[in-house]
């Protein structure tokens, strides 16, 4: 960790882009990044895998302690591999199975706790991008650099359906609208660390924007400071 090491934190909810905007951000930027939702999947995962019950909030703060998180990069320009516990978990933590339990484990305030430590290991020089619900609120707070991008629920479950589409996985745009609002109003009214903008993040409706032009705005807050 290095405290001194600038922070672009990129909050919001699901489906907003944060995750795309954030890996273009950082790799125009030349900085590291931190999925920190991929972690949060990752502990879900893990701890359905270890059939724990997703409201024990000690089982899964002790799993959350002790799992082994590691990001790789394949390489060959691909997606960055999720490898838990040295298994390869990257498919699996996509589905939305596994986005519901890390919603789910995501409220207990014990393990948002155990992952603090693991998500500030990621500010290294010469610099971090950090996507996720509470970069900028909690984890960062001194973060030079705030963004809060939004999006309608309609348009992020239509992005989302393209997306798992994609990757060949059999979905509905109903069940995921229906997803993503339940998902929303548990991520907003949680107690600990409930999804809302910094006072001083910079907050950008991306409904109807394309993606170059949302990077671009992002950039802007980054390049204008
Ligand atoms: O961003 P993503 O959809 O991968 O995140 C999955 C879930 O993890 C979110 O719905 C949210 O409940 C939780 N999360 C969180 N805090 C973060 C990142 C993700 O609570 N910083």
């Amino acid at each position: 960790m290095n405290d001194s090491a600038p922070v672009l934190a990129i909050d919001g909810p699901s489906g907003a882009g944060k995750g795309t905007i954030a890996r273009a951000a950082a790799d125009w930027l030349g900085w590291h990044m931190l999925d920190s939702g991929a972690i949060y999947r990752a502990i879900g995962h893990a701890s359905g895998a270890k059939d724990l019950d997703l409201s024990d909030a000690e089982a899964v703060a002790r799993c959350a302690a002790t799992t082994r998180i590691e990001f790789r990069d394949p390489g060959d320009g691909g997606d960055t591999r999720v490898i838990i516990d040295g298994e390869d978990a990257t498919d699996a933590i996509r589905t939305e199975t596994a986005g519901a339990a890390a919603s789910a484990i995501a409220a207990l305030p014990e393990v948002r706790k155990a992952l603090v430590d693991k998500q500030l290991a990621f500010r290294r020089p010469p610099g971090l991008v950090a996507d996720g619900r509470d970069m900028g609120t909690v984890i960062f707070p001194d973060a030079a650099f705030k963004v809060f991008l939004t999006a309608s629920a309609a348009e992020r479950a239509e992005r989302r359906y393209k997306q798992l589409k994609a990757k060949g996985l059999d979905v509905t745009l109903a069940s995921l609208l229906h997803e993503i609002e339940l998902r929303d109003a548990r991520d907003a009214s949680r107690t600990v660390a409930p999804l809302r903008p910094a006072a001083d993040a910079v907050v950008i409706d991306t409904t109807g924007q394309t993606i170059p032009t949302v990077v671009n705005r992002v950039l802007a807050v980054v390049q204008t400071a």
